[in-house]
């Protein structure tokens, strides 16, 4: 199996790889690279620039590094090499190739090509897309595939045939070793096509798949487009779950969100990766969730930023214009309103006032607030953490923490209360109020 990742991508007009570019919370290109394991295994070949190579040093895969990009047919050949380097059986076996800008890829989309590639050296996917611009062509006599025409060297007649390449291509081993170095150079662009081993091949043969899976992604307005038919199928994916989403065009998904019956979701909410609602989870307007859990009959929101490391407990409660990092919340816990809850790890029964705040850090490193089952925090309330509060202690409103609660106490840390009476002509008497008379106000001297 190999992915085709390399090159300029200079119609997208950006410096970065357009296989970087994210699709549903991700680079386009790891959703391919997925399904090539899922049929590769272990063998699988990418050919890349040397940012993606960079980018993606973590992911399982074999790269191989193109350095000067000169055209499919070239960063094969390189594939190619590399292949028969390793695994010198490969002649004998077949060879997938996928394109790594083609993020709207399914698993179920490679079947179709097993299935019709056993009786030749050479077989492609076609397709039929409403535009076939920029695509290649598949010229078909008699049912047979004579060759691909690249659109930049099509004539006119040529580029009046809507069946289109998709840039998959499945080939034996054997002929790819024979033909690779037998490709020219296009005297158009100066680059070699992969698609001129059809050609080649005594006999090549076609199968064609949905379009909307195989779309390429070359521009900006290409990628854009690409977002927008991912979403539409996770939201479909979202509703066949079980969720309920009240405005399905405003709910943007992670290509890994994880939802379960009787979640809803209410108008504008952004998960990014990594998201786990469990049953009966209520999501809240203008929320956005990353890397969390959130379990059975929570909520959270609205305005809520969930950020990684975050699990909320059933029936928990994260309300509005609050935000939270790696901190666990117990079963029934709540923090309703204006707050930010980092590094705590918080008990069951736990409530948070209006406007808590956790200092975590102290310009060094993160540190733990730990507040037991049952504890009541009043508003306004600052632990500096590394702060453990016992179980079913109450923090008076406006404390400042410093140091740890035990269990079944009031702690308190605030500025006595004075009472101060004002003289006649003090100044906090003689405030201007807007729209009353002019004459100062209170009880001035006769
Ligand atoms: C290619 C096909 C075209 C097909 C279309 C489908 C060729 C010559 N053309 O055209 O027939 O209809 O895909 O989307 O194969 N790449 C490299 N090294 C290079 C050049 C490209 O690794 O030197 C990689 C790119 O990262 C990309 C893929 O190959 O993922 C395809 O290259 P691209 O330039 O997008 O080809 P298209 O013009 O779209
Ligand atoms: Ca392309």
């Amino acid at each position: 199996m190999v992915i085709l990742a390399a090159g300029k991508s200079s119609r997208m007009g950006l410096k970065t790889s357009k296989v970087l570019f994210p699709v549903a919370g991700r680079p386009m290109v790891c959703g391919v690279l997925d399904i090539a394991h899922e049929y590769g295994k272990n063998s699988v070949y990418m050919v890349v620039s040397p940012d993606v190579n960079d980018a993606l040093a973590a992911e399982n895969v074999h790269t191989i590094v193109q350095q000067d990009p000169r055209g499919t047919g070239h960063a094969f050949a390189l594939a190619l090499d590399e292949i028969m380097n390793k695994d010198p059986h490969m002649a004998s076996k077949k060879i997938i190739v996928l394109l790594g800008d083609m993020p709207l890829l399914t698993s179920s989309d490679l079947s179709i090509l097993l299935a019709s590639s056993h009786n030749a050296p050479l077989s492609v996917i076609g397709m039929r897309p409403p535009c076939a611009e920029g695509y290649g062509r598949l010229c078909v006599q008699n049912d047979r595939l004579i060759r691909i025409v690249e659109s930049k060297d099509a004539t006119d007649a040529e580029k009046s045939i809507d069946l289109c390449h998709t840039g998959i291509m499945c080939m034996d081993g054997e002929f790819a070793q024979k033909a690779i170095p037998q490709l020219v150079p296009s005297p158009v662009t100066g680059e070699l096509y992969l698609t001129d081993l059809v050609r080649l091949a005594q006999r090549a043969t076609y199968c064609q798949g949905p379009w909307t899976h195989f779309m390429g992604v070359n521009t900006r307005q290409e990628l854009m487009q690409a977002e927008r038919a991912m979403q539409e199928r996770l939201r479909a994916k979202a509703f066949d779950q079980g969720a309920y989403l009240i405005s399905p065009e405003t709910t943007f998904f992670s290509y890994d969100t994880v939802v379960s019956p009787g979640v809803v979701v209410h108008p504008m909410v952004c998960f990014g990766p990594g998201v786990v609602l469990d049953s009966d989870v209520t999501i809240y307007s203008n929320s956005v969730l990353e890397h969390c859990s959130i379990q059975h009959n929570a909520s959270i929101g609205p305005f809520a930023r969930i950020r990684a490391g975050t699990v909320l407990g059933p029936f928990g409660q994260i309300g509005n214009f609050m935000e939270t990092k790696n901190a666990t919340f117990g079963a029934y816990s709540q923090a309703k309103h204006l707050s930010y809850i980092g590094d705590a790890v918080i008990g069951d029964h736990v409530n948070i006032g209006a406007g808590v705040i956790t200092c975590n850090y102290d310009g060094h490193s993160k540190k733990i607030t730990q507040l037991d089952d049952g504890v009541f925090v009043g508003s306004h309330s600052i632990f500096i953490a590394p702060i453990h509060v016992g179980k079913n202690a109450t923090i008076g409103a406006g404390s400042v923490i410093t140091k740890s609660v035990e269990c079944e106490t009031l702690a308190l840390s605030r500025a006595e209360q004075k009472a101060i009476p004002l003289r006649a002509n003090s100044r906090h008497l003689n405030r201007v109020k807007k729209g009353a008379p002019e004459a100062p106000v209170g009880n001035l001297p006769e």
